[in-house]
C-alpha cells in the first residue's frame, strides 16, 4: 500500500511539474481591483498587454472592484493557485488595509507569492479647478476655514487615495466629508464635474486632467518636483512634508502557485519592465518604473512588510478603522 500511495504522488508531481512547465496553455486572468481608467487599471494592462506577449497567452483584466480593492485581493488570494489568476496590488492592499480593516480576509504576505514591482506612482493633491485655492498653503488655509463643507472623494477605505488623504488631513488638521468611488478614476469625474472638492490620487491618473485644465494640481507628495509637473510645488515646499506618498503597485500571485510557474512570471515582468513602448507609456504618465536592483519577488517582500511597518503605527494612531 505505502509503494503504490508513494507511486501516486511521484505521478501526481510529475503532471503538475510538466503543466508548470508547459505554462501556460490558456488565458490568464489578472485581477485588478479598482475601476477602468485609474492608476492600478493603467499599470496592470500595460502588464498584461506585456505578459501576453511573453508568455504567448492572452492575459484579460477584469476589474473587481470594491472595499477599498480588497475585494479583488481576496478572490486573488482564494483563487486556485495554478499561474491562471494574477492580481495587482499596490501600497493600499497590500498594506494600508491591514491597519485599517480588523477583519481583512487575507493576509499580504503569507497569502501571497510576490512576483515584483512595476512602479511607483507619486501622489498628487488636485481641486475642482473652481475651487478657490491655488498652491497648498492657500489649500490649507481654505480647507480649515471650510472643514465642515470640504467633500473628498477616493477610492473606497485603504485605498491609496484614502490612506494619502487621511495623511493630508491629519497633517491639516481636519476632518472632512469622504465620498467613496470604486476606483480614482470616477472619483476624478466626479472632481471634473465640481461634484467632489479634492482628490489625493497618484499621478497616472490625474496627470492629463491636470494637463487639459480641467482639475488643479496643488502639490505633489514628493521630496523633488516631479518632471512630468515641474511648476507644480512639493508638498514640503507648501509647508506639509507629513503628506508625503509614491505608492507601489505590484504583481501578486496566490500562495503554493508552482516555483517553475513563478519563475516564468517574474522573468516575464522583468523583460515587460525593459521593454521600450510600455516604459515610455507609464513614464509619459509620470509613472517610477522599478528598475534592475528592486525587481522580482524578495525585493517586494521587503518592500510589503517595510511598508506594513511604516504605515501601520501611523492608520492605527489617526484610528480610522
Ligand atoms: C485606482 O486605480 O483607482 C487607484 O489606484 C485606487 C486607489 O486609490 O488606491
Amino acid at each position: 500500500m505505502r509503494k503504490l500511495i508513494v507511486a501516486a504522488v511521484a505521478i501526481l508531481a510529475g503532471v503538475a511539474g510538466a503543466n508548470a512547465q508547459s505554462y501556460p496553455t490558456r488565458a490568464i486572468t489578472l485581477i485588478v481591483p479598482f475601476a477602468a481608467g485609474g492608476p492600478a487599471d493603467i499599470t496592470g494592462r500595460v502588464v498584461a498587454d506585456q505578459f501576453s506577449r511573453l508568455l504567448g497567452q492572452q492575459v484579460v483584466v477584469e476589474n473587481v472592484v470594491g472595499a477599498g480593492g480588497t475585494t479583488g485581493i481576496t478572490r486573488a488570494a482564494r483563487a486556485n493557485p495554478d499561474g491562471y489568476t494574477l492580481a495587482l496590488g499596490h501600497m493600499g492592499t497590500h498594506a494600508a488595509a491591514l491597519a485599517l480593516y480588523p477583519n481583512l480576509a487575507y493576509n499580504p504576505v503569507s497569502d501571497f507569492e510576490p512576483i515584483g514591482l512595476v512602479a511607483e506612482q507619486p501622489m498628487l493633491l488636485v481641486t475642482r479647478k473652481d475651487l478657490p485655492p491655488n498652491n497648498l498653503k492657500e489649500f490649507v488655509a481654505y480647507a480649515k476655514a471650510n472643514e465642515a463643507k470640504l467633500n473628498m472623494a477616493h477610492a473606497g477605505v485603504g485605498s491609496v487615495s484614502h490612506t494619502g488623504c487621511l495623511l493630508l488631513n491629519d497633517a491639516i488638521g481636519i476632518k472632512t466629508t469622504m465620498v467613496p468611488f470604486t476606483g480614482t478614476a470616477p472619483a476624478l469625474n466626479a472632481l471634473i464635474a465640481g461634484q467632489v472638492d479634492y482628490v489625493c490620487d497618484p499621478i497616472l491618473g490625474p496627470l492629463p486632467h491636470v494637463r487639459a485644465g480641467t482639475i488643479k494640481a496643488q502639490a505633489v507628495a514628493t521630496a523633488k518636483r516631479h518632471p512630468a509637473l515641474p511648476d507644480v510645488p512639493t508638498s514640503a515646499e507648501g509647508g506639509l512634508p507629513q503628506f508625503a506618498a509614491a505608492p507601489f503597485y505590484a504583481v501578486f500571485a496566490p500562495k503554493g502557485t508552482p516555483q517553475p510557474v513563478l519563475d516564468r512570471l517574474v522573468a516575464a515582468l522583468n523583460t515587460a519592465l525593459d521593454d521600450e513602448a510600455a516604459r515610455k507609456r507609464l513614464v509619459d504618465l509620470g509613472a517610477e518604473i522599478a528598475e534592475k536592483d528592486r525587481r522580482g519577488p524578495a525585493a517586494l517582500t521587503a518592500l510589503v512588510k517595510s511598508e506594513i511597518a511604516r504605515l501601520t503605527p501611523i492608520l492605527e494612531a489617526a484610528n480610522r478603522k
